[in-house]
């Protein structure tokens, strides 16, 4: 859809540019000419107002607080859809029939034992490694299993997809459980092909002799804590995925990339530094007054709050707030992390600090409250974020993979180091 009707002026010369337009009327000033045409290229530190791709996977509309895969809205999915059903949406485009539904279920319930082998891969990790660590490298290691999957040429990885796809899914929830019961010293437990959220608890929880009883709805709020996360356009981690794509890696590699990417305390280690900061304010005997201080005085940043994109409340965090509660609810547990949470909220949401800068609470404000309350330690929270982010990332993939006229990503930048010198030998330096 272009529109060959922009045009950009440098010094005293005009350049006419393209204009693309997406389904949802964002507008785009197609620069990919304007280096050859005028010597510049754009700029732009953090792709804050860069588009890098066409995508037809996820809007957001971050002034309105809207988030729709493939045009469904993220409220009727988290009212209807399941974290499988929304995956395969996510993937292929459109809601699945009842036999693909079927077909895609049973898939990914066969899939969740890895090979025997890679119990040694766990055993080389030291006790006290980074959940995220070991489930990068054990994606990767993953891929070296099915070398028909891995060949880095577009059209077999492709033709593979649909068994690469419901096997990363799978087993990335395998990995996961193992990752945790190697950090506590437990026995691995094998899978019993159970539905998606149960098949996990029971891969993390179950001791070998008593298998795990789900008795207050833990797999249920687990798959909406999933559905929220399955995709969300062109964040950091998924733009790595994309990146690592497009010169040509398989979706291991690239999934994998995207775990890494993933870690960073900005991004899905945020889960994470939400708890710690919400546990930290509890013992400091705090009502978050202090702490909403700080922040204002930079001196700490409220963790679960503001957004690259969202200038409005996070879709998300809303439909998690509330599940925070019913899920506390039917556990009996009183979890004073809640409160502090909801009074933070309430503070900043008043405060002119926060207000003129457009900072909302994001997905990661309530989802670790969720996720400590079904009995998921800390360090596994941003882990869950990679298992719902999986499908997203899938998905990102096939986009790159799909496109015969997708190009190696590859920026450019502004040298500001030094210019030409003479290389001076070291017994005269
Ligand atoms: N607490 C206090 N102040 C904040 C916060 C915060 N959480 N977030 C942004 N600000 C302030 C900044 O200090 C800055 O103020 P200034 O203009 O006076 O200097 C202004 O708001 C803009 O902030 P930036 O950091 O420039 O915004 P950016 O878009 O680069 O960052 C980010 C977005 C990284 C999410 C940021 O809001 C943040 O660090 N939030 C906390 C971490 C977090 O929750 N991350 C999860 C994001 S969602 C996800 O990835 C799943």
């Amino acid at each position: 859809m272009d529109e060959p009707n922009g045009s950009i002026r440098l010094g005293s010369e005009n350049f006419d540019l393209p204009v693309i337009l997406g389904t949802e009327g964002e507008r785009a000033l197609d620069t990919r000419t304007l280096r050859a045409k005028s010597g510049f290229i754009t700029y732009d530190e953090g792709y804050g107002n860069t588009g890098s791709c066409q995508s037809s996977i996820t809007f957001i509309n971050g002034e309105e607080g809207i988030l729709r895969h493939r045009g469904y809205s993220i409220e009727d999915l988290a009212a209807g859809s399941s974290f499988v059903e929304t995956a395969y949406l996510v993937i292929y485009g459109e809601l699945p029939g009842k036999e693909r539904l079927h077909g895609f279920t049973e898939a990914i319930r066969s899939k969740a034992a890895v090979h025997a082998s890679m119990n040694h891969h766990f055993e080389g990790f030291p006790i006290g490694a980074h959940p995220m660590a070991v489930l990068s490298s054990m994606l990767n290691s993953l891929g070296a299993y099915y070398p028909q999957m891995t060949t880095n040429n577009r059209e077999q990885d492709l033709a593979h997809l649909d068994e690469t796809a419901a096997l990363l899914i799978s087993k990335v929830r395998t990995i996961a459980a193992m990752t945790y019961r190697m950090q506590k010293g437990l026995p691995f437990v094998f899978p019993l092909e159970k539905e998606y959220t149960e098949e996990f608890l029971h891969m993390m929880f179950s001791k070998p002799h008593i298998e795990y009883v789900d008795e207050c709805g833990a797999a249920k709020a687990l798959d909406l804590f999933l559905m929220l996360h399955a995709d969300h356009e062109q964040n950091c981690s998924t733009s790595t995925v994309r990146m690592v794509a497009s010169g040509g890696a398989n979706l291991f590699a690239s999934v994998s990339a995207g775990v890494s990417a993933l870690w960073g305390p900005s991004h899905g280690g945020a889960n994470m530094a939400v708890i710690q900061m919400l546990e930290e304010i509890h013992a400091s005997g705090d009502d978050g007054t202090r702490f909403i201080e700080a922040a204002k005085n930079r001196e700490a940043r409220l963790m679960g709050f503001g957004h690259r994109v969202y200038k409005n409340y996070d879709p998300r965090a809303r439909i998690l707030g509330k599940s925070a509660e019913s899920v506390l609810d039917r556990i009996g547990i009183d979890d004073p992390l809640l409160d502090i949470a909801k009074r933070l909220e309430r503070a900043a949401l008043e405060d002119e600090f926060f207000i003129s800068r457009n900072l909302y609470p994001n997905v990661d404000f309530y989802s670790g409250i969720i996720l400590k309350a079904i009995g998921i330690p800390v360090e596994m929270f941003t882990v869950m974020f990679a298992i719902g982010r999986m499908p997203g990332w899938i998905a990102n993939w096939k986009e790159i993979a799909e496109n015969t006229k997708s190009r190696i990503h590859r920026p450019r930048q502004i040298y500001t180091g030094h210019t030409l010198r003479d290389y001076v030998p070291v017994e005269k330096r």
